[in-house]
């Protein structure tokens, strides 16, 4: 039996995405140990982000597993601000309630999407989609997708049903991925900032951890953005990974990037991946944001657009409707995998992550209609997103706020540091508490693992009103006025 730290119950984040991987860093073991293989000497990881969840937690149920006891630290821990706000959140009849810029959601195209699912097409119930389905899903769906993905992706050559697997979301998906590539304690790296809830989405099942690969806002060249990730940086990482003794097994890549929005030229793609050959590392590839790009000067490319993948075998590639299409209660998402090892490992635990063959039947549907996708969808889509992103950068322009965006995904990457006394992560904390006190919720930085205290992240795709009014809270407490009760008439 291991002995399990002391848990830190004070951490708040901030969106049910949102875990603080504060304190992972003080790594007391991987998941070997509970396996009960024997102690490694291993030292903490502090470099390099490694988290071992289990740093921080106590097991303080009796009915639980210690595996058990972990897994509920993580719902427990990570949706502070998330559960707050579903206990008050703004509505016509609640105006003081909680404005929510913290969860990652489209809520821009409710309309659109409710006319086109509510169509008489959308509803077919027949035996075969009523009976066990194929695991890796329907071949009609399969067949679907890989239409779909071949057009929007711009591949060079048709991309085939057999590389298709289909399951519940882009979160299982990290977790199957996770857990058919890695050895338990075997890592990935992963550039930070990122998207905080892969940490326990390759955890909770696989016990694979988080190498981070650190970008920070400085810009040190001509050519150069701020959080810009270099093929030095991977090497650094994974060197130091290495040198402790972490074995990694795979690189992901999130593109367009979130919390960043930061989208990769074919170049940088080409040569992140080359990395990964070199090193013969997995590549998982989440494009979850894919047609969330809105700026038309920004040219959006696919890893799937590529005239030649330096490792197919290794390389794997996820998407979902949850941004895309607006859609993050419907849980639709899928892999393209060239590798048949990983295609059929991961159909395999589709069994417990598949979809209802009434669900398969209208994604289907869905993901055929170009007309609809094309003429009204997308163009509707990424003018509201446009219109929601530019009030908001002028609000934080005309607060005099830096911020990072590039006209992809459904946030801003927001840079408060002037605002905080000290550089510290109490304080970004204490920032974010007062947001939320005066109702509303962002996500703090800590929870995307930046290094750097003070960013936030601020979610714009929502209503005019809903925005205006979590704008008028945030400036209240930038400009240190702090108050709700004022609000309700003026929205
Ligand atoms: C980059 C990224 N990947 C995956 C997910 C999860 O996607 P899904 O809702 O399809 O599980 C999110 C959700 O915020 C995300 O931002």
């Amino acid at each position: 039996m291991f002995m399990l730290p002391q848990k830190d119950s004070g951490t708040p984040t901030t969106s049910p995405g949102s875990l603080s991987t504060q304190g992972l860093h003080s790594n007391h073991g991987d998941g070997l140990e509970r396996e009960g293989s024997g102690k490694p000497d291993q030292k903490p990881l502090k470099l390099y982000g490694v988290g071992d969840p289990t740093a921080m937690f106590s097991s303080d149920s009796p009915y639980l597993s210690s595996r058990g006891s972990i897994i509920k630290w993580f719902w427990d821990s990570a949706e502070e601000g998330y559960r707050t706000y579903h206990m008050d959140e703004y509505e016509d009849e609640n105006p003081s309630g909680i404005i929510n810029l913290g969860t990652s959601e489209n809520k821009l195209c409710f309309d659109l999407l409710s006319r086109r699912l509510s169509q008489s097409d959308m509803l077919r119930v027949e035996p075969s989609l009523l009976q066990y389905p194929d695991w890796r899903g329907h071949l009609f769906l399969r067949e679907e997708v890989a239409r779909f993905l071949s057009f929007y992706c711009r591949s060079p050559a048709p991309l085939k049903p057999e590389n298709v697997v289909v399951l519940n979301g882009c979160a299982s998906l990290f977790s199957a991925l996770a857990t058919v590539l890695c050895e338990v304690g075997e890592a990935f790296l992963i550039p930070a900032p990122y998207y905080g809830a892969i940490t326990q989405h390759v955890y909770l099942y696989g016990n694979v951890r988080l190498v981070c690969v650190y970008l920070d806002s400085e810009v040190t060249g001509l050519e150069t953005r701020p959080f810009q990730l270099t093929v030095e940086k991977l090497e650094m990482a994974l060197e130091g990974a290495n040198s402790e003794g972490v074995k990694v097994k795979g690189l992901i890549l999130i593109n367009p990037q979130n919390p960043l929005g930061d989208v990769y030229s074919p170049g940088e793609l080409q040569e992140y991946l080359k990395f990964a050959k070199r090193h013969e590392l997995h590549v998982m590839v989440d494009e979850v944001y894919m047609l969330s790009v809105f700026e038309e000067s920004v040219g959006y490319h696919s890893v799937l657009s590529l005239e030649r993948l330096p490792d197919p075998q290794r390389t794997h590639v996820m998407w979902a409707t949850s941004k895309d299409f607006g859609m993050s209660g419907l849980r639709f998402g899928t892999l393209y995998t060239e590798n048949q090892d990983v295609a059929t490992a991961v159909s395999s635990l589709c069994r417990y992550h598949g979809l209802s063959g009434l669900v398969q039947y209208q994604m289907a549907q869905l993901l055929r209609d170009r007309d609809w996708i094309n003429q009204v969808y997308l163009p509707e889509n990424h003018a509201r997103l446009k219109a929601a992103h530019t009030y908001v950068s002028e609000e934080l322009r005309a607060l005099g706020i830096p911020f990072v965006s590039r006209g992809a995904g459904f946030f801003i990457w927001v840079d408060l540091r002037k605002y905080l006394p000290a550089a510290t992560f109490e304080e970004e904390k204490l920032l974010w508490r007062r947001f939320l006190d005066n109702k509303v919720l962002l996500s703090f930085g800590q929870a995307f693992e930046c290094k750097e205290p003070g960013w936030f992240r601020l979610v714009f795709s929502d209503k005019t009103h809903r925005l205006r009014l979590g704008m008028q809270r945030v400036r209240r407490v930038l400009e240190g006025k702090s108050q709700v009760a004022e609000d309700a008439p003026s929205c």
